[in-house]
This record gives structure tokens, C-alpha cells and sequence, in this order.
């Protein structure tokens, strides 16, 4: 070969290679997230994507532990989360609020029980650094109080004593085990309250004892009257496994770290059967089905970059670098879903779950949760990977295009030139 074949043969290669999105093409999912996120659980889930990818020393599931939080807490030290929580206790119903211990009430009004504790950890960082401030008549730190005790004591339990996700009616959604036990959890170790977070374990186990088919994939929806969902939701399985994974370390970095071991490898086991049996059903294109195992169904980008992020987050909290492969692989997938002006494509409408949607404001969020995993697992020496590649993503057959306009000039203008 030529010299000049061989130099446009290096160039394409590098082409090809390198599948990350730039940080530029991030900000603008970070704003599409910001501009599309309207219900409950979303604003909780991009709460969570903002802490983890801006604030990560204040996120439970980083590569370092977030406690004790610093005792002189500033807002501007997570300002964009804090001004989350402001907006939450804005929207929240002010003539809700009890003073009753037994009685609590929600942070947002929602037909859905669980959805809107998914703020609830934002809430509780703002009242450590405002002190109780006061916002629409209540206090963060007394909303928060509210929230637990209206989940521990209002919301409709099964016989099981698992937490109703609804509040009309006992019925449970593996959506839940990510809106409810972390905050339970955090909750918990901020007030040393090792019974909370015993509850945020034995929520998961009931959740999990009630979903789980025999194939270790979870079912959506069951239990009650009116929509049930027996199938195996791929969104819904990450929901599970990355709640579980926010209550393993929650518990791992707090003061009951020890006293705690069993649920802590319970969780990891539960965590890794999700995965695992997810990972035999990836599709060529390196994606989830929007039903795991009915391969009939769409490949989900939403999902996909969910699981990516738990993936990683297992090796960067230190417990096994056994899914970061799977990891690479998913999210090289979904970053080639992202389009030009930042938009996570090809992914599950949420409010819709069997069909495809145009847009998902969760989706942004995952695929923000999934850099921020990444990022921290990249900077942390990528542990698991297995070459010294500067960038694994690019091992994967995903790869994306459009973040490497240069590189993609430089290599067709050698490739004339080497022809001519
Ligand atoms: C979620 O955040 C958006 C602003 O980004 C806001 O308009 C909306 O009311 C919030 N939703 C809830 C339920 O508070
Ligand atoms: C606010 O709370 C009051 C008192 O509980 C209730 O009657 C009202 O329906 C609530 N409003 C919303 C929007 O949930
Ligand atoms: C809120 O902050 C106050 C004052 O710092 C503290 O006493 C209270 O326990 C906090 N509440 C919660 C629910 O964390
Ligand atoms: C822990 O929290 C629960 C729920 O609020 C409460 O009933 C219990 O008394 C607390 N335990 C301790 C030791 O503070
Ligand atoms: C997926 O797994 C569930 C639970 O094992 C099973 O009931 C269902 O039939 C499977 N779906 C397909 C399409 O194989
Ligand atoms: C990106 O996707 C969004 C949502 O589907 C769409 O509205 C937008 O037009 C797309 N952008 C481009 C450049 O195709
Ligand atoms: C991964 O980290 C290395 C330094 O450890 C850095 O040079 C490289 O740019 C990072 N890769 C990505 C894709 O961020
Ligand atoms: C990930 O894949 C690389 C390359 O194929 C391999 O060397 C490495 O052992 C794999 N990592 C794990 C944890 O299996």
C-alpha cells in the first residue's frame, strides 16, 4: 500500500473510532433536558443528572462518598439543583401541609404516589443549606418531613407492605424503586436514622419479590385495578436497577456502612440480575428492545443509556467492572442516536410505554446520567476495560457521525486526494 493509502486508511479508522459526544453536542442535550422536563418525575430525574454530571462530590453514587455533607453547604454549590427544589416548593399545594406526625402530605400534587419523592433529595440538600427557609409557606426541611411521612404513613401499601406507587389504589410500577427508596435512604442517613434506611432495603426486596418473572427481568405493572403492564418494560427495569443501585450506595458511603453489609451485597445481587439478563438480549445495533425480551419490539435509546449509566456506576462505586462492556457498548449506541440540535431519538414515549415517541425528557436526562458515569469511570482509569484506548466507546459498533464534522472532512478530502 501507499503511503498515502495508508494514511487515509489511519484517518478513517480514527474516524470511526472516536464515538463520544463532544461536550459541546452535551449542552445542548442539558438544554433540550431542561427546556422538555414537565411532570413530577422528570424534574426528579433531571435533578439527579444535574447533581451527578455539575455537583458530583454531593451525588450518593459517585466514585467518592457525598457524606457527611459539608456542614456549611452553600446553594450556590449546586445552584442549578437547588433552583429545582425552589420551583418544587413553588408548585407544591400549600394547603396541604399538616402538622400532624402521622399524617404527612405530598411535595406535589400527583395522581402518582411515588413520583414526586424523586425530588425529595434536592429538597433535603437545599434545607441543609437554607436551614428550614421558609418557600410557600412551609419549610424545605418540614416539605421534606411531609413527603417521608406521607409516604411511610398515607399512601396504600400491599399485603406485602410494599409502598403503592398510585395514590388512589395499592398497585405497584418498577418506576417506583427509583422515585421512593433513595429517599428514603438519604433521608435516613442524614437524620442517622438506620430504620429508614432498612426501609429504603425492604422496599426494593418487596418491589422486587412482586415483579421479578423467572427469566430475572421485572414486569412493569401489577397489582390493582385499571392498566397493568405484565410485560418486561425495558425503562422499568432500569428504573429498578438504578434505584437499587442509589440505595446500595447511599448505604455504602454512609455511618451504617458496616452494620449494613448484607442488604448492601443483597442490593448488588439484585442490581446484577437485572443486567445480566438484560445483556442477552441487546440487539446488533447495540440497544435494549423497548420490552427486553420481546424481541419484536422497538430498540429503545431511553433505556439503553439508563442501563449504560448503572453499568458503570457499579465499577466507579468499587463493586464490579463486569458490566462496563455492556455499558460501552449501549451508550456508543445511544450517543448515535443524539441528532443535531440535541434531541435523544428512537426512544419509548413516556407517557406511552409501547410505542415510540418523538421526544423524551427522561431520556435526555439518562443519556446526561450516562456521561456523567462515563466521565467519572473514564477519569477514575476506566477499570474493566481492558486496553488502553483512549476512548472505549469507540470498540463499539455504534458509532456516531455527526460530533466529528472535522475529522469526517479531513478523512473524504484524503480520500479524494489518495484516489485522484
Ligand atoms: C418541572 O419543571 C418545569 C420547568 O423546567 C416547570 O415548568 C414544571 O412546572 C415543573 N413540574 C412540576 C411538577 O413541578
Ligand atoms: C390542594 O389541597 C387541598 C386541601 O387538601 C385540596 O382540596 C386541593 O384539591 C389540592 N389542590 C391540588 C391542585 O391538588
Ligand atoms: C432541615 O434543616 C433544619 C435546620 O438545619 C434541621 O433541624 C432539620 O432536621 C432539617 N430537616 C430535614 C427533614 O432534614
Ligand atoms: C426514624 O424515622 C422514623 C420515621 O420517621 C421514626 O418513626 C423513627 O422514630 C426514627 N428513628 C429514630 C431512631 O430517629
Ligand atoms: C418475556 O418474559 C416473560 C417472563 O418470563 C414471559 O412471560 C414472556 O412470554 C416473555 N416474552 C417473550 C416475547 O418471550
Ligand atoms: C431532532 O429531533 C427532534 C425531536 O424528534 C426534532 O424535533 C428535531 O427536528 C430533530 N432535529 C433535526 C436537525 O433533525
Ligand atoms: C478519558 O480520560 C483521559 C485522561 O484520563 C482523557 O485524556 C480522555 O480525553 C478522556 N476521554 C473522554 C472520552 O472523555
Ligand atoms: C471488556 O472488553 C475488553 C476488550 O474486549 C476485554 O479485554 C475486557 O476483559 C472486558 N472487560 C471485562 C470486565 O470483561
Amino acid at each position: 500500500m501507499t503511503h498515502r493509502t495508508l494514511l487515509v486508511l489511519g484517518l478513517l479508522a480514527r474516524w470511526a473510532e472516536a464515538t463520544h459526544l463532544r461536550p459541546s453536542r452535551i449542552q445542548q442535550v442539558w438544554d433540550v433536558m431542561n427546556q422538555i422536563s414537565v411532570y413530577s418525575w422528570e424534574n426528579g430525574t433531571r435533578a439527579e443528572a444535574l447533581l451527578e454530571y455539575n455537583y458530583p462530590s454531593l451525588s450518593p453514587i459517585s466514585s467518592s462518598s457525598p457524606f457527611p455533607l459539608p456542614q456549611n453547604l452553600n446553594t450556590d454549590q449546586f445552584s442549578q439543583v437547588y433552583d429545582l427544589a425552589h420551583m418544587t416548593m413553588q408548585n407544591r399545594n400549600s394547603s396541604t401541609s399538616t402538622d400532624s406526625p402521622f399524617q404527612g402530605a405530598t411535595l406535589l400534587p400527583d395522581g402518582a404516589a411515588g413520583d414526586p419523592a424523586s425530588l425529595g433529595i434536592s429538597v433535603l440538600l437545599a434545607n441543609v443549606s437554607t436551614h428550614n427557609e421558609q418557600v410557600n409557606g412551609i419549610g424545605y426541611g418540614d416539605a421534606a418531613r411531609e413527603e417521608l411521612d406521607y409516604l411511610l404513613y398515607d399512601v396504600p401499601r400491599t399485603s406485602s407492605g410494599a409502598i403503592s406507587h398510585r395514590a388512589d389504589q395499592a398497585q405497584l410500577w418498577s418506576d417506583s424503586v427509583y422515585m421512593v427508596p433513595p429517599f428514603l435512604a438519604y433521608y435516613g442517613v442524614l437524620h442517622n436514622n438506620q430504620s429508614l434506611i432498612q426501609e429504603a432495603y425492604t422496599q426494593c426486596s418487596l418491589y422486587r419479590q412482586a415483579l421479578k418473572t423467572d427469566n430475572n427481568l421485572w414486569m412493569h405493572i401489577v397489582d390493582g385495578s385499571g392498566f397493568l403492564d405484565y410485560g418486561c418494560w425495558a425503562t422499568g427495569n432500569g428504573w429498578a436497577a438504578a434505584g437499587m443501585l442509589r440505595v446500595l450506595a447511599t448505604i455504602k458511603y454512609s455511618q451504617f456502612s458496616s452494620a449494613m453489609q448484607q442488604q448492601q451485597s443483597d442490593l448488588q445481587s439484585w442490581i446484577e440480575e437485572i443486567l445480566t439478563a438484560a445483556s442477552g438480549y441487546i440487539s446488533k445495533n447495540g440497544l435494549l428492545h423497548n420490552y427486553i425480551n420481546d424481541t419484536g419490539t422497538f430498540e429503545d435509546a431511553a433505556s439503553s443509556a439508563l442501563f449504560a449509566a448503572t453499568g458503570y456506576r457499579l465499577s466507579t462505586i468499587g463493586l464490579t467492572n463486569a458490566h462496563v462492556n455492556m455499558s460501552s457498548q449501549l451508550l456508543s449506541a445511544v450517543s448515535s442516536k443524539v441528532n443535531s440540535t440535541g434531541f435523544v431519538t428512537q426512544v419509548v414515549d413516556p407517557l406511552s410505554f409501547g410505542e415510540q415517541g418523538k421526544a423524551s425528557p427522561e431520556a435526555q436526562s439518562f443519556l446526561i446520567m450516562a456521561y456523567a458515569a462515563f466521565n467519572d469511570w473514564n477519569s477514575t482509569g476506566r477499570a474493566g476495560s481492558g486496553d488502553s484506548d483512549d476512548d472505549p466507546l469507540g470498540n463499539y459498533g455504534g458509532a456516531t457521525t455527526i460530533d466529528r464534522p472535522v475529522e469526517l472532512i479531513i478523512a473524504l478530502a484524503a480520500l479524494l486526494w489518495a484516489v485522484l
